[in-house]
């Protein structure tokens, strides 16, 4: 838990006049990798961390969800019997999208009065989103006394995103926010939704995660036009070979080479990243079984050339944090995390050299680009919950 609960508490108070009910948390994810593969039907290996988002509340009579987001200073008061999106204040969209999810599962939805706080930085790739809505399910559970088990959990969030908000971004993100444990690392198969959680083995190395202070732009569009390429790789591949896969997921690199005068370039790297991401994912898996940390940190490496030369998610901002990583002793790997276009990397360092190893990678990110960026280690957490009132 990051979030002072004593003093969220007191702000909740001195704005409902009472103490809370019910307080709701769900962390944001890092993730270690198998970056864009989970709209593939492919692998992924994230962790929750401590960074998190409480949703502090006390039911209502009505179906009125009365919301006050504390780190913006902005409130919205609204009917869940409507549900429609609202443009003017799009954070209250992520909590609408559940309700409606939930309301169109047949589950009753209560109003309660809500004080939002978090400290999953914003646009730096942590999903501070998938953060909120698994929050916001926990809270309407709780509201309304049902439970969703399971991988349904977020295979709801996924449909939030997919159909009220319009992203065709995959299900990693709601998965480990909310069926991520202290102390383990989430291995994903994207297509199933049968997960293990690994024990983070790694007793002489953690994870560094470093902002670099560039919002995520265009995502959405980029995205999409991500999703929108690797469709297009799998039909080229299924018209050459007559294969019947229906994602990359089920291609080989040999299947990729044997179709490759029947695709544009762009199309054969995005599909070579996907299908050598998969496999390198399933390998750091391995690697993180075995506790081996110079194995892992090299997946790590190859892993951030693929995304940033076949892929083209990264921007000069990341590739200029992930050199810098990469040169400093005691780093056994780095690489962009999450979506990309700005956002975060992931390093793998060895314990003792945590402390230079932050201080060398802002100095010489800051000695390229000229901003501040900022690192924080968080070991992994646990998903999303309630927390019991004191
Ligand atoms: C975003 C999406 C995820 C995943 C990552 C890239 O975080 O929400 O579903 O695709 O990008 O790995």
């Amino acid at each position: 838990m990051s979030i002072d609960v004593h003093q969220a508490v007191g702000q909740f108070v001195s704005r409902f006049g009472k103490e809370p009910a019910i307080i709701a948390r769900a962390p944001g994810r890092v993730n270690v990798i198998g970056e864009h593969t989970d709209y593939n039907h492919g692998f992924v290996l994230p962790m929750a961390i401590e960074q998190e988002t409480l949703l502090l509340a006390n039911p209502r009579a009505d179906q009125v969800f009365h919301a006050y987001a504390g780190n913006f200073d902005r409130e919205v008061q609204t009917d869940l019997t409507q549900r429609a999106r609202n443009a003017e204040e799009p954070w209250i969209d992520y909590i609408v999208g559940v309700a409606d999810e939930l309301a169109k599962l047949g589950k009753p939805l209560h109003g309660a009065d809500v004080l939002i706080l978090g400290d999953v930085p914003i646009g730096a790739g942590l999903s501070s989103s998938a953060s909120l809505e698994m929050a916001a399910l926990v809270l309407f559970e709780k509201l309304g006394g049902f439970h969703i088990e399971g991988p349904a959990g977020p295979q709801l969030g996924q449909r939030v995103e997919n159909q009220f908000l319009g992203l065709n971004s995959g299900i990693m993100d709601q998965f480990i926010v909310r069926m991520g444990r202290k102390n383990h690392v989430l291995f994903l198969d994207c297509r199933s939704h049968a997960y293990e959680l690994v024990p983070a083995a790694l007793p002489n190395a953690a994870f560094v995660i470093a902002d670099t202070a560039v919002s995520r732009g265009l995502t959405g569009s980029k995205y999409n036009e991500r999703v929108a390429e690797c469709r297009e790789a799998v039909a080229a591949m299924v018209k050459r070979l007559g294969h019947t896969g229906t994602h990359l997921r089920d291609f080989t690199l040999e299947d990729l080479e044997a179709s490759r005068s029947e695709m544009a370039d762009v199309i054969y790297r995005r599909a070579r990243h996907i299908i050598t991401e998969n496999a390198r994912t399933q390998q750091a898996c391995d690697a993180l079984r075995a506790g081996d940390a110079a194995a892992l940190g090299t997946l790590m490496n190859a892993s951030d050339a693929s995304l940033r030369d076949d892929y083209e998610v990264t921007c000069p901002e990341l590739d200029a944090m992930a050199a810098v990583a990469q040169s400093i002793e005691g780093c056994y790997g780095s690489r962009m995390t999450g979506a990309g276009f700005g956002g975060c990397t992931v390093s793998l360092v060895a314990k003792g050299r945590i402390a230079t190893f932050t201080e060398q990678l802002l100095a010489g990110y800051h000695a390229h680009t000229g901003l501040n960026g900022r690192a924080f280690v968080s070991t992994p957490a646990d998903g999303a919950g309630l927390l019991a009132l004191a």
